[in-house]
């Protein structure tokens, strides 16, 4: 029974991970580790072999029907952001909920043609000769990311329905990786001048700016920031997709007026919104469930866990996130870390080495969870 391991996380037992923004990425989970499905009853659970992820459908039936109500209400379509959560066993629950999927790769894409119901879209930082073909048959859908592969690849997409990438050089974005706005950022074409020379080619846009943006407030600003700067050429396409990054599943969110934004400006454009939802999709249902296997003291207390980094949080490295645990009640109460930026924190093969220092450590403070609470796609 997970509450009776351990209330201060100091001994052998079994433990939860919370799962990152993306760490079901490109079907990992499908690839190289059992996944749980969690349809109510969570009994009997202790049972089952460490680790492994565990997906409650119930609590993503309740993201899928934030989504449905932002379709209905707004107008809408959204499309499952594939780069962050590809674990098709649940792709007959969510496409009753969504309209389609939306890829950044070849294999994406061919994943949500194959398994995913409606519109498939295709979107790469750069497409490759050899695979552009694959992908035209693929999609209904392609979004270039700059003029430059349009022009290359303008005969052969010629009949596709196409778009292009545009950086509104504004972003909520903490990660220097993904940030739009950073100098010399490489993710869209930002003068509008030169996106006005190409505008016969294409039929949309896709501005993707935010990231794990909970503030509906400073989505409505950047809007606002793109309807200055690209107004003009708002009004001469059919389709603009609002990308992902939009958190709009979070608890608390303004849900009204972000679906009156989404409809007003759809109206004032003609143009059909999308939205590409991944994290918002996912968000709150899934973890990573392992077992301590050993705890030590070296200045701080440390446990080392059937579980790695490498292996099964790969953002928590690629982002520099700490790892938020349950149970983690007691004495050294609540989020405890695992940041691999921190000098303490070591892997051997597969094993990682989790401390929890005694002041913890973290980006964001949240309540301790319940024994069957689990909470996906941190905010940190
Ligand atoms: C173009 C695009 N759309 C959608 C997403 C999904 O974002 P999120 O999982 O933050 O909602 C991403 C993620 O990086 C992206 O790059």
């Amino acid at each position: 029974m997970v509450g009776a391991v351990c209330p201060v996380l100091r001994s052998v037992g079994w433990y939860r991970v919370e799962i990152g923004r993306s760490l079901f990425r490109s079907g990992v989970t499908e690839g190289t580790m059992r996944v749980l499905f969690l349809a109510g009853h969570a009994g009997g659970l202790e049972m089952i072999n460490t680790p492994y992820y565990l997906i409650d459908k119930q609590k993503l039936l309740g993201n899928l029907e934030k989504i449905a109500y932002v379709r209905e209400q707004s107008g809408a379509k959204a499309l499952l952001a594939l780069k962050c959560f590809a674990t098709w066993s649940v792709f007959d629950l969510m496409e009753q909920y969504m309209d389609g999927t939306t890829s950044s790769s070849l294999y994406e894409l061919k994943l949500g043609r194959q398994k995913f119901a409606g519109e498939t879209h295709a979107y790469s930082v750069a497409w490759a000769d050899d695979e552009i073909e694959e992908m035209l048959a693929n999609c209904d859908k392609i979004i270039f990311n700059s003029i430059g592969q349009l022009q290359r690849f303008a005969q052969a997409s010629q009949g596709k329905t196409r778009g292009l990438r545009v950086n509104p050089q504004v972003s909520s974005s903490d990660y220097l990786l993904a940030d739009p706005a950073r100098p010399f950022s490489r993710l869209g074409e930002w003068d509008p001048v030169k996106v006005e020379e190409v505008i016969e080619q294409i039929s949309g846009f896709m501005f993707h700016n935010n990231c794990e943006n909970g503030d509906f407030a400073l989505f409505d600003k950047m809007l606002g920031t793109i309807e200055e700067r690209f107004g003009h050429l708002l009004h001469k396409v059919q389709w603009v997709s609002l990308g992902g990054g939009i958190h709009f599943t979070g608890e608390g969110y303004a849900l009204d007026d972000f679906c009156a934004r989404l409809k007003a400006f759809s109206q004032k454009y003609g143009v059909q919104v999308y939205l590409e939802p991944g994290e918002a999709a996912i968000t709150n249902s899934a973890s990573l469930e392992v077992t301590v296997l050993d705890t030590l003291y070296n200045g701080k207390h440390l446990a080392v866990v059937d579980s790695s980094i490498e292996a099964h949080m790969l953002d928590l490295l690629i982002y520099r996130l700490n790892a938020k645990l349950a149970p983690s009640s007691g004495e050294h109460t609540t989020w405890c870390a695992a940041n691999p930026a921190w000098p303490a924190i070591s892997s051997a093969n597969t094993r990682s080495s989790v401390h929890w220092p005694s002041v913890i450590a973290c980006r964001s403070s949240m309540p301790p969870v319940t024994p069957w609470s689990r909470r996906t796609g941190s905010t940190a």
